[in-house]
């Protein structure tokens, strides 16, 4: 029964960083690795789901019977994403989006001066607020990373996003949150369920955030 919890199911996963075009060879990006989320598509892949991927640049490979969809920036993200939203049963944000992007994109590459330089950013829209705003029977995951009152931002993002779970890591600590291939996460759910893992693989990690998703989708 176990390869077949999510038979059926559309699961719907971001993972990886975005990048922001300053120039045609400057970007704003941050260290997202894009492990997490790929574990998550792997191990829903194997729980039966049918998972589609939008992923922003990484290293990986694309795990087995996975669809994966790339992006690079934000704004292609948000296209993808929403587009694919009324077909999915669950999604999970595990994506570290850009929450700013240069005003201004140049075409030629931009030249050295000899005063400072500063670039006026903009926001990008929030992908996962617009999801929660949208959002019709989907279960809603976002992740949050944080590096100071993790649990207490973690769960303002739980119920501003309207998500139905959160999946809080503390990204100043090492050996989890970016690049790291442990993790250690605080879940907790808009039904008031409260799990803190230890240190563990991101599999291990993923395999329980999946365990709790599929346990609140069949008692929904
Ligand atoms: O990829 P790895 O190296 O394995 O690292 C994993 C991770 C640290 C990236 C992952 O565990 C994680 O915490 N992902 C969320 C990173 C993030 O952007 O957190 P945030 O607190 O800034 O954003 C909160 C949520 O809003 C996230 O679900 C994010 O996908 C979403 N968001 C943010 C901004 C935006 N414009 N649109 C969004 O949807």
């Amino acid at each position: 029964r176990q390869a077949s919890l999510l038979q059926g199911k559309h699961v719907l996963i971001t993972a990886g960083p975005t990048q922001e075009k300053i120039d045609p060879v400057r970007f704003l990006t941050n260290h997202s690795s894009g492990k997490m989320g790929y574990q998550l598509a792997t191990v829903a892949a194997e729980l039966g789901a049918n998972v589609t991927l939008v992923s922003g640049p990484v290293q990986l490979e694309t795990p087995g019977g996975v669809t994966r969809v790339d992006v690079v920036s934000a704004k292609e993200m948000y296209e993808v994403v929403t587009s694919r939203y009324d077909e999915a049963d669950i999604v999970i944000k595990t994506a570290a989006v850009s929450d700013y992007t240069p005003k201004v994109t140049y075409d030629q590459k931009l030249k050295k001066q000899t005063k400072p330089l500063a670039l006026d950013m903009v926001r990008t829209k929030d992908i996962l607020k617009t999801l929660g705003d949208q959002k019709t029977n989907q279960y809603l995951v976002g992740f949050a990373a944080e590096t100071e009152d993790v649990v207490a931002y973690g769960k303002e993002k739980l119920i501003n996003k309207q998500l139905d779970m959160v999946v809080i890591n503390d990204v100043s600590k090492p050996n989890q949150g970016f690049h790291a291939d442990t993790n250690a996460v605080t879940i907790v759910t808009k039904t008031g369920q409260e799990h803190t893992l230890p240190l563990q693989t991101k599999r291990a990690v993923a395999k329980e955030i999946l365990r709790i998703i599929t346990e609140e989708v069949d008692q929904a």
